[in-house]
């Protein structure tokens, strides 16, 4: 049986795609989703996505840890922003982190009530394609974007998303939008440092001297870690695969 895969570019287009999938990816390449990836697969525990400030003042109040950026800056008043190398700090092993970002934990809220919600990037890029051919049900890919529009950054991965997984021949696309998204990734993935030049948060990035931010996000498959929506708390899902020998 063939599924479908589709990608929708932005939040502010989800209710066009939304109701015809529960299992959705959600991505923000620059940085959120890139920076949860890395904090999951460095061995942070749980990611607590939240949508505004005042609920990660809440939870702040209560004692977490949270991690807070508005405008690719860290929100004064709180412990950590959204730089994936942040999570690298053996500190954070087994630790809770709450999460609330501009545009990435909008876009995972808005999805949660979805059956499956997983989080994508480049940095996972393979061993997430590479789970989504094995689960035999319809895919919607949500890039984050910026404030409800169109970006570069998740349209590249989402299309490097729908390129692999139409390749395994397991799914077909209707949309437009899946189309422009795998020839935009064909455009640009042997250099996607440089055809990001024009985009407008590496241009934001750049300004706050975050090019070394860029350049991990922008690396493919540098992690196998998949974060799945479990409750409220992004943990990691077990997706090795058994080896066929020692499968029943
Ligand atoms: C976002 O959620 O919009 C981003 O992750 C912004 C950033 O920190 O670069």
């Amino acid at each position: 049986m063939m599924n479908r895969i589709e990608v929708c570019f932005s939040p502010g287009e989800y209710h066009l795609y939304q109701e015809e999938f529960d299992l959705v990816v959600v991505l923000d390449v620059l940085r959120a989703t890139s920076a949860i990836c890395t904090a999951i697969e460095h061995g942070v525990k749980e990611i607590i996505p939240v949508a505004t400030l005042d609920e990660a003042r809440a939870y702040q109040a209560e004692g977490y840890l949270v991690a807070a950026e508005r405008g690719g800056q860290i929100v004064e008043g709180f412990d950590l922003g959204n730089s994936p190398f942040s999570y690298m700090d053996p500190a954070l092993k087994g630790q809770t982190v709450v999460l609330t970002t501009t545009n990435g934990t909008k876009a995972i809220n808005m999805a949660r009530n979805k059956k499956t919600v997983v989080i994508g990037s480049l940095n996972n890029l393979d061993a997430l394609c590479e789970w989504l051919i094995r689960q035999q049900r319809d895919v919607l890919v949500l890039g984050s974007g910026w404030k409800d529009k169109f970006n570069l950054e998740d349209t590249i991965c989402a299309g490097a998303i729908a390129d692999q997984c139409l390749k395994s021949g397991r799914f077909f696309a209707d949309e437009d939008s899946t189309v422009a998204a795998k020839f935009i990734f064909r455009s640009s993935r042997d250099n996607m440092f440089a055809f990001l030049k024009a985009s407008s948060h590496r241009r934001r990035l750049r300004k706050l001297n975050l090019n070394e931010d860029v350049k991990h996000c922008l690396t493919p498959n540098n992690c196998t870690a998949i974060p799945v929506l479990e409750g409220r708390s992004l943990v990691r899902l077990n997706h090795e695969r058994v080896p066929s020998s020692l499968s029943v």
